[in-house]
């Protein structure tokens, strides 16, 4: 447990499920306060929200579209009205389709890159509005994934906007470094959520995917919780612009294991 981040307070977008709701709940065991965003899911950000009370911390729910122009805001504001500040912000909500690149519809690519990208951009923007204007230190952490740096076909439009997001990150990280405001990302591999479950249902793809992975097995969303809690603490007060890869090994070029090549 991180001591510093007791009674600060935090943002994160798609915190309904998955890795959001586990870096809610890991954020509630810091006895935080958070302001779950979700879009769709109201009983699960509920569900979410109960588990971060339960663990010590304090929560309050809002429904945003994170591609919308005004919703970040909406999430600042409400961290400001319910907590009194914004201390920490997480740019979690994400999204993928699986798809044949000569098959994609513009709407589609559209809806990937305006939630992964473009919702990354806004919220960064509207945290830092708040942090600039009251002079304040704050912390960024946006959820990229293995896929900012190994390429996957069939998922160009998710590989595109991951890619986005490093460059976006350590641009961001670089502009707002010498203003208190540390900009970080975790970059996780395999992990067991909702995202996944069809396809790890499936022993097939299952044992494929662990195939690509050193470490032999698919990580959890509370191994992932774990990295981005270090980002956000004073801990890693030195540390802005990186990307830290939660993967067990999966970017080591795991095909190259026993000495093959
Ligand atoms: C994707 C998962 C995938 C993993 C490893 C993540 O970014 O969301 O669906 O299993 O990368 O390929």
């Amino acid at each position: 447990m991180y001591k510093d981040l007791e009674g600060k307070t935090a943002v994160i977008t798609g915190g309904d499920s998955g890795i959001g709701a586990a870096i809610a709940e890991r954020l509630g065991q810091e006895h935080m306060n958070v302001v779950i965003n979700y879009h769709r899911n109201e009983a699960a950000a509920n569900d979410t929200a109960a588990k971060v009370e339960a663990a010590g911390g304090k929560a309050t729910t809002i429904q945003q579209d994170i591609s919308d122009e005004a919703a970040a805001d909406a999430l600042v504001k409400k961290a400001v009205a319910t907590f009194g500040g914004l201390d920490v912000f997480f740019n979690n909500a994400g999204m993928e389709k699986r798809c044949p690149t000569d098959q994609i519809e513009l709407n589609d690519w559209n809806a990937v890159l305006d939630v992964n990208l473009t919702g990354t951009f806004l919220g960064t923007k509207a945290a830092l509005d708040y942090w600039l204007a009251n002079k304040k230190k704050g912390a960024i952490i946006n959820t990229s994934s293995v896929h900012q740096q190994i390429p996957w076909p069939n998922f160009a439009s998710y590989a595109a906007s991951k890619g986005g997001v490093k460059l976006f990150t350590e641009t961001t990280a670089m502009e707002y470094a010498n203003q208190n405001i540390r900009i970080n990302q975790i970059c996780p591999g395999a992990i067991n959520t909702p995202i996944n479950a069809k396809k790890f249902a499936n022993p097939e793809q299952y044992k494929s995917t662990v195939s690509m992975v050193p470490m032999n097995r698919i990580g959890t969303p509370e191994e992932v919780a774990a990295g981005a809690a270090f980002l956000a603490s004073d801990q890693a007060s030195y540390i802005t612009g990186v990307s830290l890869y939660i993967d067990g090994g999966m970017t080591l070029y795991p095909s190259f294991m026993g000495g093959k090549g």
